[in-house]
């Protein structure tokens, strides 16, 4: 997938007048604008009905653009060349040379980066040539856009442009990780499973009980939900529940997440299913998934879902 050189055009415009675009990265859509400037970035704010509190994840392009915005230890450089490009996005702390504005950081000293997988993600911050600032591109609290048409029937005529880079393969956000102070805690489980990250860093800390850790105010409240009414570890769907099932045996399935019980499948499915579904029932019942791998990421935003 690449993006035609006269939308890419279009885009840089946008973008340099601290408007929106919507932009495709491997995990979901983002509502893309420039880092830099507090106007770009209140726009971001304001259209997803998000609280300023929570801040917003600063996408680049190389180790350069990164290390000019946040320090880097040695035990970040190393997770940043075992996932980077992809999945991953680090909090780490804020660099001297920092050109993000406080806004998009909600007045921490700390910064989060990606550098996301996606080519036409990576076309765009490159000819940029500045970090872009850019939270799931749905309204507050909703599900994550994993397609251009998601996007577009989320905001319409609201934003001027969506770049379509065709479904997000991935379909989970990144999995944020703080490092600092040469200890690695885990503030959401994304993409790339936690085990995945333990065998480069070794244990992480968890965020949710630890009173002391860095806090990720995005994993606060319920999230990720549908109008319909959720119900979690179904075994036995109510006759006028839409079932949403994992793995073989479910004849009574309205739609499976894997049938072959699969969870990367299951990730890359979960949010497009669950907007599917919204449309049609007033109630969602969820098979239970199992809690390993990514099974954590997946259950952690049913459960917010279900909320
Ligand atoms: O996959 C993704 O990460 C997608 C795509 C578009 O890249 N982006 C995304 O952004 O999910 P957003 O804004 O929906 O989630 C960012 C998460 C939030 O939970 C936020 O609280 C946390 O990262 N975050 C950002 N900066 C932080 C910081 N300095 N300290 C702690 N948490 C931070
Ligand atoms: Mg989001």
């Amino acid at each position: 997938m690449n993006i035609a050189p006269d939308e890419l055009s279009i885009a840089l415009n946008l973008l340099d007048g601290d408007d929106l675009v919507g932009m495709p990265t491997e995990t979901v859509y983002g509502l893309a604008g420039n880092a830099e400037s507090a106007a770009a970035v209140a726009k971001i704010y304001g259209l997803k009905g998000r609280p300023s509190f929570n801040p917003l994840i600063a996408h680049i392009a190389g180790m350069e653009m990164a290390q000019k915005q946040a320090e880097f230890s040695e035990l970040a450089l190393r997770l940043a060349d075992a996932f980077w490009p992809g999945p991953l996005t680090l909090v780490l702390t804020s660099a001297k040379t920092n050109t993000i504005c406080d806004l998009a950081r909600a007045d921490l000293d700390t910064q989060a980066l990606r550098w996301p997988g996606h080519t036409d993600a990576q076309t765009l911050i490159r000819e940029f040539g500045r970090p872009i600032a850019a939270p799931s591109a749905n309204k507050s609290g909703r599900i994550s856009p994993t397609t251009a048409s998601h996007v577009r029937g989320e905001f319409g005529s609201d934003l001027n442009l969506v770049l379509d880079g065709g479904e997000s393969v991935l379909g989970l956000e990144s999995t944020v990780i703080a490092v600092l102070n040469e200890t690695v805690t885990l503030l959401r489980p994304g993409s790339i499973p936690s085990t995945d990250i333990e065998r480069v860093c070794g244990k992480l800390q968890s965020a949710i009980h630890d009173d002391h850790a860095p806090k990720s105010p995005g994993m606060l409240s319920r999230h990720y939900s549908p109008d319909a009414k959720v119900r979690l570890n179904v075994t036995e769907p109510a006759p006028d529940e839409a079932f949403l099932a994992f793995g073989s045996d479910h004849e009574t399935a309205t739609l499976n997440l894997s049938p072959s019980g699969d969870l990367q499948e299951a990730a890359a499915n979960l949010y497009a299913m669950l907007r599917e579904l919204d449309a049609s029932f007033k109630s969602i019942a969820i098979a239970p998934i199992p809690d390993t791998g990514l099974g954590e990421a997946i259950n952690d935003r049913l459960r917010r879902a279900a909320l």
